[in-house]
């Protein structure tokens, strides 16, 4: 058996929060679950709104074990989640990457987000965009500024636009890659 490569807190293991946003591939964000999974880490999902359509809510649950998050819960209900050790946001949008440098917080994907740098939690960001919405000028300082903050980005770059492409060089394991050093010690 091979070892786990996150390490264990006090024999608890870390808690990854995979953020997923409405993005072509991410249906197929259970390869980073079940990559996570295998390094160690347990894992919960915080999807937006709009990527709720785009997943399988039913069989990520089932390998998850926890609810899907997408909205807020009510004053007095239980959280659904253990606080987050980390953060992946991937696949993260041209939108949400805007709106999280921006400060706007109005879905709760955004609100984790926003709260994480306060928090002090690591966060990598993998993007999943075309050329064209990378052009925009918003787009260069939000991940300026992101990064700024601290936040970890993925390699992956921009694909033509409506091509789509790009999908199977797409790294999913490369939010955990980035994060695993952060939680040496
Ligand atoms: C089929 C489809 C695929 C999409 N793929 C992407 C994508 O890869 N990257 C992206 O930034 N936006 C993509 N979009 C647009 C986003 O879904 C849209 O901007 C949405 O408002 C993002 O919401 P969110 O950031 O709250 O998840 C796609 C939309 C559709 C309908």
């Amino acid at each position: 058996m091979t070892e786990p490569t996150a390490p264990y807190v006090l024999g608890k293991k870390p808690f990854l929060y995979v953020v997923v946003c409405a993005s072509g591939i991410a249906g197929d964000v259970g390869t980073l679950i079940t990559a996570a999974q295998e390094r160690g880490w347990d894992v919960g999902v915080v999807a937006t709104p709009q990527a709720l359509g785009f997943l399988d809510v039913e069989a990520i649950e089932a390998q998850t074990g926890y609810p899907i998050r997408s909205v807020w819960r009510k004053p007095g209900e239980a959280r659904p989640l253990p606080p987050a050790d980390a953060i992946a946001v991937a696949p993260a949008t041209f939108n949400t990457v805007n709106k999280w440098a921006a400060g706007i917080s109005d879905t709760l994907a955004l609100g984790i987000l926003c709260e994480a740098y306060g928090m002090g939690t690591p966060v990598a960001v993998l993007p999943y965009l075309n050329a064209a919405q990378a052009a925009h000028p918003a787009y260069r300082q939000s991940l300026e500024r992101l990064t700024g903050m601290g936040v970890l980005l993925g390699s992956h770059e921009p694909h033509r636009p409506k091509a789509g492409e790009g999908a199977d060089h797409f790294r999913w394991t490369e939010a955990l890659d980035l994060l695993e050093p952060k939680m040496a010690g």
